[in-house]
């Protein structure tokens, strides 16, 4: 069993949540925005967001390969699960948990800008800049963290610890 150091506690994340929340309902007033959540580590901060959240939002999710039990990225992003909807058109808020070299982030910037949204931008709860391969704009960011690999409020070791509250450091 591995051990567990908190990075950011359950109350860090909610505070800083409910600051995204609050910036993302003024950047959106009158809009109607599509939240694209990033499965599955996304799906937690997105059911946390959307409750702060006080416009209109349609939500939709895609999933994407992750490491597995691997803890770095093999660079190859296929898609597992596409978007049910169209998003041509849309103003679309893409919802991912962590960046880390970026790479996902990349390819799903590519791949729904191509799809012709009215507008594309990103959110992120945690941003490891130090890691990062190819650079992107995170319009969007919850925290800066250091390169170290975290668990837990919805992100995975092997498809462990997603269910814990704080996000932790998981230590070899
Ligand atoms: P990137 O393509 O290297 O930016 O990796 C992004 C994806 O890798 C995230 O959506 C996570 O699923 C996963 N990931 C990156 N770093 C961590 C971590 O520290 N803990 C858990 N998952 C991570």
């Amino acid at each position: 069993m591995e051990n567990k150091e908190v990075l950011l506690s359950a109350e860090q994340i909610d505070q800083r949540i409910q600051e995204m929340a609050k910036q993302i309902s003024r950047d959106y007033q009158g809009k109607r925005p599509l939240l694209v959540g990033i499965l599955k580590g996304a799906f937690v901060f997105l059911s946390d967001l959307i409750r702060y959240l006080d416009i209109p939002v349609e939500i939709d999710f895609i999933a994407v390969s992750s490491y597995g039990a691997d803890t770095s990225s093999s660079g190859v992003v296929r898609i597992l699960k596409d978007l049910e909807h169209s998003i041509q058109g849309k103003e679309v808020l893409i919802v991912e948990d962590i960046v880390d070299t970026g790479l996902t982030l990349n390819y799903l910037i590519d791949n729904l800008s191509s799809r012709q949204p009215k507008s594309l931008k990103v959110i992120t709860l945690l941003d490891k800049p130090d890691r990062r391969k190819v650079e992107m704009k995170v319009d969007y960011c919850g925290f800066k963290i250091p390169d170290r690999f975290v668990i837990g409020y919805g992100l995975d070791y092997g498809e462990d610890y997603r269910q814990l509250t704080d996000l932790c450091i998981l230590e070899p």
